[in-house]
């Protein structure tokens, strides 16, 4: 990978490339990344699977559950922060920005349609994610709820999924190399994006 960077814009574009080739492959190390959300002044992190990726725009998309924590805070602050990390890869990519939901419906059910049925059953459940319930699982209190799903359940599980669009300003990226790491910074300016090396 080293070979290839003589200019910022060049690991930049390495490190697109690499979340634009993890949306399909589940085992790309990129293929789920941290989400940072703030609440109350809290930073709040957690595990979220790449659904989406407009290379053009620089777009991260996921999906999620219109009732979950990530949601209110997203709503109180659209400000986050993503992390992907490649251990194989020897890459780190962070970014900053806004994120909110989705706005087209016909996107939204694309995504939902092109989801797995058992990915799809997650969003069925009538029980609040985070909420505190009296038993290990929320399959266990709702054992009714099998594959494949009633018409009703199919349209609870629609209601509740989202999807999440992220538009970044701001990228760090962190090259790992033994003869030196390589770490460039990207702004989003009018005229489209700007990057430059820094200190690793
Ligand atoms: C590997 C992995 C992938 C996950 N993918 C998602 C996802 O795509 N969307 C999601 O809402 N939660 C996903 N989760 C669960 C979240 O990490 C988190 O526990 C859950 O969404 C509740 O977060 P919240 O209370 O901050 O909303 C994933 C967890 C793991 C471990």
């Amino acid at each position: 990978m080293i070979e290839k960077i003589s200019k910022p814009d060049d690991l930049f574009t390495i490190a697109l490339e690499e979340i634009a080739k993890a949306t399909g492959a589940a085992k790309h190390e990129f293929h789920t990344f941290t989400l940072g959300t703030v609440n109350r002044g809290f930073p709040h992190l957690r595990t979220v699977v790449l659904r989406k990726f407009e290379p053009e725009s620089v777009n991260v998309l996921f999906h999620t559950d219109i009732r979950s924590e990530k949601i209110n805070h997203l709503q109180e602050c659209s400000q986050v922060s993503l992390l992907f990390y490649g251990y194989t890869l020897r890459l780190q990519v962070s970014f900053n920005g806004i994120a909110g939901i989705e706005k087209d419906p016909e996107l939204t059910q694309y995504q939902f349609e092109n989801s797995s049925a058992d990915a799809q059953k997650c969003y069925a459940y009538g029980t609040q994610p985070s909420s505190i319930i009296h038993s290990k699982t929320k399959e266990e209190l709702q054992p009714d709820i099998q594959l494949p799903l009633s018409a009703n359940q199919l349209s609870t599980a629609k209601e509740n999924f989202v999807v999440v669009r992220i538009v970044p300003d701001k990228c760090d990226i962190l090259c790992l190399h033994y003869s030196g790491h390589i770490r460039v910074r990207a702004n989003r300016t009018p005229e489209g994006w700007v990057s430059e090396f820094v200190t690793a």
